[in-house]
């Protein structure tokens, strides 16, 4: 499974790179405000910083609008994936663009029949939103597995990102269900490192240690 990072905190995003834990990067509105820079100047310093695909999301609601906003988006950069909402306009948007060589991610997904509409308008990734069908009582993992199950039936090609991760948990299950790729804010990324037992074992190990009275350096 490839990690995105679901951020527009470039520190961020260079730290988690250089382990080589950064397979592309995912933005939206949101994580822009939340960024406070010009949209067009961070997306440019990340695809700087990451070779791997770089979502950046439109704003407009009308399917031209979109595809213009689309279009300079993606002369950010080659690795630029033009982010488009679910929607019907979003749709034609995505075939156009990815019509002219762009990849597209098709974001906003909440829906197996959303998700068949994404393949069918040749997306090159599709994002069911786990954590926000989870914070309304539905269950978002089971969403990533039939979709899973539906573009293997067929043999679409469209990639499942798994997007709005807000746990460990979320990041394995995505795994074992086979989602191509998930992205997660660098915390969650971070806390996979994390088990009790390792600290456990790690604190008996280290007093042990200092019994020994040896030092390595
Ligand atoms: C994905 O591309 C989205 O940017 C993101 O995963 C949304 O996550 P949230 O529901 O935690 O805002």
């Amino acid at each position: 499974m490839k990690f995105f990072v679901d951020t527009a905190d470039v520190e961020a995003i260079a730290e988690l790179n250089e382990l080589g834990m950064v397979d592309g990067v995912t933005t939206n509105p949101s994580l822009i405000l939340k960024s406070g820079r010009d949209i067009l100047e961070v997306t440019r310093e990340i695809c700087g910083i990451v070779s791997g695909p770089v979502s950046a999301e439109v704003v407009a609601l009308k399917a031209d609008d979109m595809i213009a906003e689309g279009r300079k988006l993606a002369k950010i950069a080659d690795n630029i994936a033009v982010k488009v909402p679910l929607t019907w306009d979003g749709l034609k948007a995505c075939k156009v663009l990815t019509g002219e060589g762009n990849m597209v991610n098709v974001t906003l997904c909440f829906s197996v029949n959303q998700a068949l509409l994404a393949a069918k308008a040749g997306a090159t990734f599709v994002s069911p939103f786990i954590g926000r069908l989870d914070d309304i009582n539905a269950d978002g993992m089971e969403l990533i597995a039939d979709i899973r199950r539906i573009y293997d039936n067929y043999g679409f090609e469209t990639r499942i990102l798994a997007a709005s991760i807000r746990s460990v948990n979320h990041m394995s299950q995505a795994a074992l269900i086979g989602a191509d790729v998930a992205t997660a804010p660098p915390k969650v990324i971070k806390a996979m490192a994390n088990h009790p037992l390792t600290d456990k074992g790690l604190d008996g190990f280290l007093k042990d240690w200092a019994k020994t009275g040896q030092k390595i350096l």
